[in-house]
């Protein structure tokens, strides 16, 4: 499907009159689904949405329906599952926009998710700082319950399920799906270390599954139209690359930064940052180019102007040096910004958001905020650069040195910048420039 055909699915109920309210979702179809998800047993929903290729839209996009099945299939006592609403991701807003604007399609799907994975809880963590989110989720769950959409026997079925609305605890690494679980128990969001994974021993040492919300958002419209439909958008798998899964189905970017038009755009899976930018942002602002796109949140770090042409679908970002899509946050840096400022806010995010229980994460994080900071007083080194480069390497899951993906997070930035922009690094420091520039942002 091509993007002009394209018509907008996870936002298409958005502007209608009243388009929070049970009975404008009812009108216009909703809850067909969880009716046809209900009359079929679990194990198919799980194999609809297996055969989608839906990934997951939190960040690391696995595989929806995979996930699913590491689930143990002999249970006795209750399974969870755990929304991921934290939504801290600096630039990303689209879980926002769908709970506040068309919640029951979020909930529709947290309800088939459920009785896919046999769930009989599900908790939604929503980002504190959210409040209108709240308040609308809120009144959209008491409607459910008042019309048997939640509860005991939901539309005449043997399935029951509650769903407990929980405020997430201002902290970035509540979004990572074990610090989630350990805020939800009321405890300090100090990720675990996995194994034991979730789906084994997850909220309350059961079973759990966690998803994201918009990844919650696509299961009505799967069960609805079929896999063949939702496959029918995006980038198909790599035949040469048995590892790659594709990307498929409608997405929601996110686009801030130094643009004209900043906003959410959906469409499917794959569209270039270059055309994200000049057909549906209104271009770079004030007449300017890009030097700079983070492709997916700032923790996926930075494109070049020149690798603008790359497809933002699972694998496009990962082939030019960026960590990959991640939650599809696009922010624009014009040309005019300085790279070390960028950075340097960026590091400042990552050593405030750090949990601090692996010293990798806790001094890495602080000690390239530290050095940022002394390049911008005028007075750094060039062997700073390769100090940076150094910590940026040894920090993260991947080198194998932390518990949680922040700390990868806080590599790629550092990584990217340098290895992509170090000529601006070098002439920052030999000219004993001092920065003059306020912050882009602060952390929480
Ligand atoms: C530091 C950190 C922060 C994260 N924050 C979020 C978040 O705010 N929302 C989210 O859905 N996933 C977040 N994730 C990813 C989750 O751990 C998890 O992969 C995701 O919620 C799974 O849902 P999905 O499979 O539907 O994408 C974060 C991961 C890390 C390492
Ligand atoms: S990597 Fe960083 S944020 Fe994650 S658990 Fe370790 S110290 Fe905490």
């Amino acid at each position: 499907m091509s993007n002009t055909e394209f018509k907008p699915v996870l936002l298409g109920r958005i502007g209608r009159p009243n388009s929070q309210s049970l009975e404008s979702y009812r009108a216009d179809g909703g809850y067909q689904a969880l009716a046809k998800a209900l009359s079929m047993p679990n194990t198919d929903v799980i194999e609809v949405v297996k055969a989608s290729g839906l990934r997951g839209r939190g960040g690391a996009g696995f595989p929806t329906g995979l996930k699913w099945t590491f689930l143990p299939k002999d249970v006795n006592g209750p399974i969870y599952l755990c929304i991921n609403g934290d939504e801290s991701e600096p630039g990303t807003f689209n879980n926002r926009v769908l709970i506040e604007e068309d919640p029951h399609q979020v909930l529709e799907g947290i309800v088939i998710s459920s009785f896919a994975t046999r769930a009989t809880t599900a908790y939604f963590y929503l980002r504190y700082e959210y409040g209108r989110c709240y308040r609308v989720l809120k009144q959209a769950i008491d409607e459910m319950y008042a019309n048997n959409l939640l509860g005991k026997n939901i539309l005449g079925s043997n399935y029951s399920l509650d769903i407990h609305l929980h405020r997430g605890a201002c902290a970035y690494i509540c979004g990572e799906e074990t610090g989630l679980i350990e805020s939800l128990e009321g405890k300090r969001a100090w990720p675990r270390i996995k194994p034991p994974f979730p789906a084994i021993e997850g909220a309350f040492r059961r079973p759990t599954v966690v998803n994201n919300v918009e990844t919650m958002a696509c299961i009505p419209h799967i069960l609805q139209h079929g896999p063949e439909w939702f496959m029918s958008m995006g980038i198909p798998k790599d035949p040469n690359n048995p590892r790659d899964a594709g990307s498929y189905g409608p997405k929601l970017y996110c686009i801030s930064g130094h643009v004209n038009k900043p906003g959410l755009v959906e469409l499917p899976m794959g569209i270039s940052a270059r055309d994200l930018i000049d057909q549906h942002a209104g271009g770079v602002w004030k007449g300017r180019k890009a030097k700079a796109v983070v492709p997916g949140g700032i923790s996926m770090g930075f494109m070049t102007e020149k690798e603008l042409d790359t497809p933002l679908d699972f694998s496009g970002p990962g082939r030019v040096g960026c960590l990959g899509l991640g939650t599809a946050a696009v922010i624009v840096i014009d040309d005019q910004t300085s790279m070390v400022d960028v950075l340097y806010n960026a590091c400042r995010f990552f050593a405030h958001e750090s949990c601090g229980q692996c010293t990798p994460c806790r001094e890495g994080t602080a000690w390239s905020t530290k050095i940022l900071e002394r390049i911008r007083a005028g007075h750094g080194k060039l062997s700073d650069i390769d100090l940076l480069l150094e910590i940026s390497s040894s920090i993260g899951t991947i080198p194998g040195s932390t518990i949680c993906g922040l700390a990868d997070g806080a590599a790629w930035p550092i990584k990217t910048a340098i290895h992509k922009f170090r000529p601006e690094f070098e002439e920052y420091i030999t000219s004993g420039r001092k920065s003059e520039s306020r912050l882009m942002a602060s952390a929480h």
